[in-house]
């Protein structure tokens, strides 16, 4: 199954969970910035990581285009979440798993969330992550 995480970091917190699980799972993780939907659409797994920015939502310039354009190409894929946090309780995971869902994405695990970088990813989630993944 081929597999590629495509993100969006403002200070690098997302950004070093994603080259955690790419040096895990030994796929590509590449910003948003560096790839278009059309080639993102193309994997079978689609691992997407965003930090909770705005209020509890997903970064509005880059990701969420990104974003938007990828779910009109990609129904039917499989997807998995992630993103870094801070003062809040994860809100924006559960809204984006949510969202993924209505416009027809298949989640394929519990979205990762990591309150500040990646020193605090817990590892039991982390695991788990990685496992329904592999
Ligand atoms: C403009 C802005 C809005 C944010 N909004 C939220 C929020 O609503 N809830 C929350 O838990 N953290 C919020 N944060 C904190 C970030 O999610 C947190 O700093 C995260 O680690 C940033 O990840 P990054 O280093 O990958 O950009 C916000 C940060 C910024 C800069």
């Amino acid at each position: 199954m081929s597999k590629i995480i495509c993100y969006w970091s403002g200070t690098g917190n997302t950004e070093a969970i994603a080259n955690k699980i790419k040096d895990d799972l030994g796929c590509e993780a590449v910003s948003v910035a560096g790839i278009s939907a059309a080639d993102a659409s193309k994997f079978d797994l689609i691992i997407l990581g965003c930090p909770s920015m705005g209020s509890e939502e997903l970064e509005s310039d880059e990701f969420e285009p990104f974003y938007k354009e990828l779910m009109n190409l990609a129904k039917g894929k499989k997807f998995a979440l992630f993103g870094s946090y801070g003062w809040g309780d994860g809100e924006w995971m559960r809204n984006w798993q949510e969202d993924l869902k209505s416009l027809g994405g298949n989640l394929v695990c519990e979205g990762l969330i990591v309150n500040g970088d990646d020193s605090a990813i817990d590892l039991n989630s982390y695991n788990a992550f990685i496992s329904a993944l592999k």
